[in-house]
């Protein structure tokens, strides 16, 4: 008797997943064939729960026919969440390991990639601004979510979470007062416009898009935790490709590039916080 292909590893929903990301591909040009499998799955069954549909099948000709469709599915795959001075320890270790070396530079070129709504590349700003080197950055914030980067560019912070914000700040060892960073104003407080003067914030799509050059400092952290393996070396490979000799790597705490054929390439700076700093070529 002839067998399926695929029929003992794959279920039928599971290509349904594959069909829904080819048409999302064709369609709309954003690839997420090589993110995690189990991320993907995750988000279309609980997308396909809140509308009640009883198959995959069912989005594939809806996300073909309806854009703000594919735009719901964008937003349920990229993961927005972010937050000021996220894991305060690695802005501390940043600020007094990272900074005497970039000290020692005439310039600083400083790319996130994946920065979400701008929380990071602000975070960093500051950073930046209380060690005097704010002036001579370039920073470059990028997102492949046009929504969020809008929101990136205008610099709202929401009034909840300026104590837990304030709480970072400090531990992350700010030097002045987190206040001093944004405006309050009814329900929400905007980054002090004077933070945003070095920042450029662009599109860019880590799937497809190519290198920046001849960068100091790559930050791309909670961002490829969501990528298959293939995909995580692949990003790993443009951002080495961006990096002049010797520049820093930061990733998130719970990625890694132990065990990944990048390992050889960089030095690990500091195995806690996830920061890896390009070799020198011999
Ligand atoms: C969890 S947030 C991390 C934000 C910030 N880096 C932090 O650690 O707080 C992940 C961000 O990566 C972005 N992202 C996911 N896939 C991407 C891709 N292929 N190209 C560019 N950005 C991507 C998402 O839009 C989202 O804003």
């Amino acid at each position: 008797m002839k067998q399926d292909f695929n029929e003992i590893s794959l279920q039928n929903e599971d290509i349904e997943i594959m069909l829904l990301l080819e048409a999302i591909f064709i369609k709309y040009g954003y690839d997420f064939r090589g993110y995690s499998q189990a991320h993907i799955k995750r988000r279309i069954l609980r997308r396909k729960e809140l509308l009640g549909l009883s198959s995959v099948l069912e989005m594939i000709s809806r996300v073909l026919d309806d854009r703000s469709f594919f735009d719901t599915l964008m937003m349920d795959f990229s993961i927005n969440v972010t937050e000021m001075f996220r894991d305060p320890g690695f802005y501390k270790q940043f600020r007094s390991e990272v900074v005497p070396i970039l000290r020692t530079y005439p310039y600083l070129r400083i790319w996130h990639a994946g920065c979400s709504s701008g929380e990071e590349v602000y975070s960093m700003a500051i950073l930046l601004k209380e060690e005097n080197l704010y002036e001579k950055a370039q920073i470059y914030a990028t997102d492949f979510n046009e929504d969020v980067l809008e929101n990136a560019k205008e610099g709202i912070l929401s009034i909840d979470a300026l104590k837990e914000y304030t709480y970072n700040y400090q531990l992350s060892g700010g030097l002045s007062s987190f206040s001093d960073y944004y405006i309050a104003k009814y329900d929400s407080a905007i980054i002090e416009p004077s933070l945003k003067k070095k920042i450029i914030f662009a599109d860019h799509n880590l799937v497809t898009d190519g290198v920046f050059g001849e960068m100091h400092v790559v930050l791309c952290r909670n961002v490829m935790i969501y990528f298959g393996k293939a995909l995580q070396s692949k990003v790993t490979g443009l951002f080495y490709d961006s990096l002049c000799n010797g520049g820093f790597l930061c990733l998130g705490t719970k990625e890694s590039l132990k065990f990944t054929e990048y390992e050889k390439y960089f030095e690990c700076f500091s195995e806690e916080y996830k920061i890896y700093r390009k070799k020198f070529k011999a």
